[in-house]
Parts: C-alpha cells; structure tokens; sequence
C-alpha cells in the first residue's frame, strides 16, 4: 500500500464501511446482493488493511461485529421499560371474544384495524440505539432485567450497527426476536450429532443457545436472523401506528417479519391468520403462531396493559408439530424383504390433531445414535404428511431406571437366526418360512401398485393366511369363492367380488406383475424399465447383468437383483405355475427400439398438491421422458412440482433449495425450455 493522505484515508474508510453496509444489508435483509461474495470479501480486506495501518476504526464497521474476546459472564441490563409477553388465543372462537372485548372497553361502533405478523419461535431481544448506534443488545430475561449480550448480537449481519435516514430519534429500544432458520437449524444439529454433542431440540432453543454464549466466536458462526416487531422508550420521535412504525423499520433498513397485513375487522384477522397457517410450512423459519396488534397507538395507549401483557395484543397458536410424550416399548416389525425395522410404542400424544402412539425408530444405529430408551421421555415430530419421528430424548428427564433395547438377535415373527450383512445398518432374517415376510409379501402383490386386487389387503391376508388358504402369493389365484364364504369376514357378495378383482388381475401388464413379485431393489419405476426392454417374462428366464445394465438409470443393484432372481429355479417354476394358472400378461411399455425422448434425463421429480392431471399420469410422463419420479424430497430432488395446495413438501423443498416449479413451467420443460427460477 503506498501511503496516503489521512484525509483521504479517513475519507476512503468512511467509504468502504458505508458500502461495505449497504451490501451487508442486500444480502442478509433483502436477501438480494448485488456483488458477488469476493467482490465483497476483496473490499473487506482492503478496509481491514487501511484500519490496521491507519488506525480510525468506525463504531460501525463492519470488522467490529467479529473479534471480540470471550467474557466471563454476562452484565445484566434493567430494561427502560419492560418487555411484555403476550396472552394467547387457541381457537377463533377466542379471537372474536379479543376483538370484542376490545370494542368495548373503547366504546367503539366500528371495526378495529388489527395487524398480523407471523409470531417468531426465538428469543426476544431489546437493541437500544443512541444518536443512532447501537449501544446495547439485551435478551428480555424476566421481563424487567436481561442480559447484556451485545457482543454476540453485533456478529448477526442482519443488525444494523449504525442508523442512517433522516429520521433519528435521539433514544430508541427496538424489539424483535432472534432466531434461526429452520435449514440452519438441522445443519447444526447434523454437525453436533457428529461431535456427539447434545442436539437442540427447536430452533427456539438453537438460537437461545446461541445468543447466550460467552465467546462471540461460537454465536458468530450460527447464522443468526432478526425480526424486528415492537419499541421500548422512544426519544426524540414519535409514531402514528404500528404499521408507520415497521415502515420506519424498514426505510431504515431494519429485518421485519416476513408478512405483516393490515386488516380491519375480526373476520379479516381470522382469513389472514388462516393463510398464515396455510403457507406456514413454506417460511424458512419455525413459526408457531401468528400475533394480531390493534395497529393505532392512540387506541393501545387507550387500551393499556395489565400486569404482564398488553391489552391491545394477543397470539394465536397454530396447531402444533411436536409433542413429549414417554416411551412404554421399543419393539421390532419384519417388513417383506426379512428387514427387521424397530419402532417405539408411547403413551398415546396428540400432535396437530392427530393422536400419535407408535412411531417407527428406522433402524439400530439410529437408538443407538440417538440414546433411546424404554421410559424415556421423548419429542415427537409429526409435520404435515411426514410419518411421526422421535426428534430427541429428553435427557435431564431420566431417573436411571430407563433400559436400552437390545438388538433382536431372533426375528420377532419366527424366531429364526438374523443376520446383518457387513456395511449394512439392516438386520434381516433371512429364513424363507418367515410368516411375517410371506405376509407382507402377498400383501405387496395384491397392492394397488402391484395386481391392484381389491379387497385383498392386510386384513383379509392375515385371515387367509392364518386359515391356510393361502401361504404363497400364487395360492391367490387357487382360492375359490366356496373357501371365501365360510370365513368370518366375508359373505356371498364380498367372496364373489373378490374371485372377480383375482380374475381381473390376471391381466395385468409386465410391468405391474414385476413390480409385483417384489423382487429386492425392483420398485415400480425399474419394473416399468424392464418392461420396456423385455417383450415377456420368459425373455427375463436366465437374464444375466449385461443384459439389464445397458437400460438407462438401472444400476448394479438393480441388475445383480433381478439376475439373481431370475437365475433361481424355484422362481422359475413358480412363475410358470402361476402363469399355469391363467395368467396373461400385456406389455404395452415394451417397444422394439425403445426411444423416447430423453429431455427429462437424469432429473428426478416430487409432486406436492393436486395437478390439472392424475398424479400417475404425471409420474408416467416424468418416466417416458426418462426422469424419475420419487415421492419425497430429498437433496437428490432437482424439481419439486407444486399444484392446488401443496403439503409439507413444498417447505422442505423450500428448506433444501431444491426448485420448485407449477405444472404449467414442468410442461414448458417438457418442451425443453430451460427453468430458471424458483416460482413459489
Ligand atoms: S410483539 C407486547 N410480535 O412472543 C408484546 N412478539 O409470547 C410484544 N414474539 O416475548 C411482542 N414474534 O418474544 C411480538 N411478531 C411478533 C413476535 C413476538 C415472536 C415473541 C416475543 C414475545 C413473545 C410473547
């Protein structure tokens, strides 16, 4: 660096901080930068350069949000004026009793105008600004006396350190809520999963833990968010409404919720709060209800506040995700291919309207990694269409008693020796008498992506099964409409139908048939692959690996399976009874020189909502366009497809980054136009 005047460098350091803002606030408020990151990083360099050199540090540079030493502990702060909580409203019923509560304590004939905001689950947070830098940052604390955590509140990027507009008041509390993206969140517990660290168990208590360290360093690296919502003492300025006010938030380039509306009237409040509920799972962040204020700070001040929350102000709770509930059993299933699943039985909880009582525990290395045992008390997740999941354990709730569950060494359903394959988390048993595996294997034949035969589900297999009319899924096609009637469940009209759906099934196509058998690794797309590329079943008769790799999108999983299965000769001898049997299968995927167009290649789709067309219809077009069609988002997903409200998938997909796109741009991409954009 040559040397420079000290005015000039006074003047380029002036500069570079109040650029180096601007795009702190594109990028962490508006979520918009308009340089790149090592555009950014080389100016950030430079100012730090020109400050060691030069001395001159800004209060509100942005080189003073990292650095500072850890303390020892925190200072508390007397908050000027204290920060209230807020009352809550569980049903409408409760809001309109609010409304009208309100109307006549002010002796009002018309409607109140009201604002609602997403109600953040963080932890609440005063930033007192004097001459327009920010001075202190304390947590609410009981109310009345917080803690000063200043330094740690200076690393979230999203805080303004300086105020700049023509509007400044000489003295300002402002109040809003710190919290952490609920992506942010997962991440971090996956990182402290692997450090064997205690996990956080919302991102509540995610962002709490992090505000309230001693290093800065740590809260620094927890990408941390602010919304401000409220004020304290104000000097020097006065505000109209709560609207004006997060206007004047937002001029001066303050975070604020992400949906604040202006409503009149109950009945609008309670529309804008169902929207709010509705699209809840698309935010990034955790919201666990919504909060309605009267919007006119004339009318609060009329109103008051009662010991510990205002009048002029309630939170409604959304249903909630989660729920605690204790463990009374850990206990095992076998599933079709022998694999031994365990899952956890509790004292039945209600979660979002749902009574929960058993969920499944995924496998063994999962208890093991998550430390669950029988009498734990335990958080239950259940979010939207996802099947219920122990989040974590709560560990200080243990008495010492609780057991751990020790691995079957047995399978539960007949006793046979299990194994675990080297590198596998699955324990199988692998005993083919296995009734539990043959259960469930018929149940898969007869299912609706399988032979679709109606009538022949869990129930009726078990009955059958237990009867002994059937201990193969080929027995299916032995039974007869005499055997049906004698059983408990069934009378003339029922045995009759069902006879009909078996004899229905016999014409099936290939596909269908394949997916049916259930050979392992084989699902419905890979069946209709197969399909495509085989004229019969018996052409599959001795297939070997060559012959199936060269198909697009089948893999050595896939290839090794079917050969083995097709090179077993009880299989073929099975089949050919079965076919004995009448079976006559079509194969209308096969085609000779089986080309379609490929413009979906390698992209694997999810739908979420109702389309204009069937979801097999639109899963059939992603396949002959050679995508793939899954049925949950992961960060495997390139498109997620969202139609007429859309369900839990759409905030995962949000989550993920994976783009999500209308069915109107998926048949423009069918077209081969290029997708750019997110469109929700
Ligand atoms: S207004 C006078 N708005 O909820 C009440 N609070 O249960 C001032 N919260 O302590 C609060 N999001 O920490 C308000 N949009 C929002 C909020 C919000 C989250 C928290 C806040 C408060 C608690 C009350």
């Amino acid at each position: 660096m040559t040397e420079k005047s000290p005015a000039s460098v006074t003047k380029e350091i002036e500069e570079l901080v109040k650029e180096l803002n601007y795009h702190c606030y594109r990028y962490y408020v508006l979520d918009s930068p308009v340089i790149s990151d090592a555009e950014y990083d080389k100016k950030y360099r430079l100012l730090k350069e020109l400050e060691e050199k030069y001395g001159g540090v800004l209060p509100d540079s942005p080189t003073q949000r990292v650095g500072a030493p850890a303390l020892e502990k925190f200072d508390k702060v007397r908050h000027n004026e204290p920060m209230l909580s807020l009352d809550n409203a569980f049903s409408y019923d409760e809001l309109r009793e609010f409304d009208k509560k309100l109307r006549k304590l002010l002796g009002a004939s018309e409607d109140i105008e009201y604002t609602v905001e997403p109600k953040y689950d963080g932890l609440a947070m005063e930033l007192t600004y004097r001459k327009g830098f920010l001075l202190r940052a304390s947590t609410r604390g009981d109310g009345y006396e917080g803690e000063d955590v200043t330094r740690n509140i200076k690393t979230i990027m999203s805080v303004p350190l300086k105020l700049e507009g023509p509007n400044i008041p000489e003295v300002i509390d402002i109040r809003g809520e710190v919290y952490m993206d609920i992506r942010e969140f997962e991440e971090l517990n996956r990182q402290r999963e692997k450090l064997n660290e205690p996990l956080f168990a919302n991102p509540r208590n995610a962002s709490a833990g992090s505000v309230r360290q001693l290093d800065p360093r740590i809260t620094s690296e927890r990408k941390l968010h602010l919304a401000c919502y409220g004020m304290g003492t104000v000097k020097g300025m006065a505000f109209r409404s709560q609207s004006a006010f997060m206007a004047w938030l937002k001029d001066l380039r303050f975070p604020v919720p992400a949906r604040v509306v202006i409503v009149r009237g109950i009945d609008k409040v309670i529309h804008a709060i169902g929207q709010l509920e509705k699209d809840r799972g698309s935010f990034s962040f955790e919201t666990d209800g919504a909060v309605i204020k009267v919007n006119d700070f004339q009318l609060q001040q009329k109103l008051g506040v009662r010991t510990r929350e205002p009048r002029w102000a309630t939170a409604y709770k959304f249903q909630a995700h989660q729920g605690t509930t204790i463990i009374k059993d850990i206990l095992s299933s076998v599933g079709r291919t022998g694999v031994i699943t365990p899952f956890a039985v509790f004292e039945p909880v209600k979660i979002g309207g749902v009574t929960v009582s058993r969920s499944t525990l995924h496998n063994w290395d999962e208890i093991k990694r998550k430390d669950i045992r029988v009498s734990d008390t335990v958080i239950v997740e259940r979010a939207g269409d996802v099947i219920p999941h122990v989040v974590m354990v709560i560990k200080d709730k243990r008495s010492g008693s609780e057991k751990t569950a020790s691995l079957p060494l047995t399978c539960p359903a007949c006793g046979s020796a299990v194994v675990r394959e080297e590198g596998e988390v699955a324990i199988r048993c692998v005993s083919l008498h296995c009734p539990a595996q043959v259960q469930e294997k018929i149940i898969h034949f007869a299912s609706r992506g399988g032979m679709d035969i109606e009538g022949l589900g869990e129930k009726n297999v078990e009955l059958l099964y237990s009867r002994g009319l059937i201990k193969h899924f080929k027995d299916i096609y032995l039974l007869k409409k005499e055997d049906l009637i004698e059983l408990p469940r069934f009378a003339e009209k029922s045995a009759h139908n069902l006879i009909d759906a078996i004899e229905r099934s016999k014409h099936a196509t290939l596909a269908r048939f394949l997916f049916a058998l259930g050979i392992l690794h084989v699902g419905e797309y890979a069946a209709k692959l197969l399909a495509g590329n085989f004229r019969s079943l018996e052409d599959l008769y001795q297939v070997k690996p060559e012959d199936i790799l060269p198909i697009r999108q089948i893999g050595e999983k896939i290839a090794c399976s079917v050969h083995a299965f097709f090179n077993d000769r009880k299989n073929i001898d099975l089949l050919n009874s079965i076919i004995k049997l009448g079976m006559e299968l079509s194969n209308p995927d096969f085609s000779e020189n089986r080309k379609s167009s490929l413009l979906l290649e390698g992209l694997t789709f999810v739908i979420t909502g109702t389309l204009p067309k069937s979801r097999k219809e639109v899963e059939d077009l992603i396949r002959e366009n050679g995508g793939h069609a899954a049925s949950a988002v992961s960060s495997d997903t390139d498109y997620l497809i969202a139609g007429e409200g859309p369900g839990s998938k759409l905030a995962k997909a949000g989550r993920l980054g994976v783009k999500t796109i209308s069915y109107e741009i998926f048949l423009e991409l069918l077209k081969g136009s290029p997708v750019q954009q997110n469109l929700f």
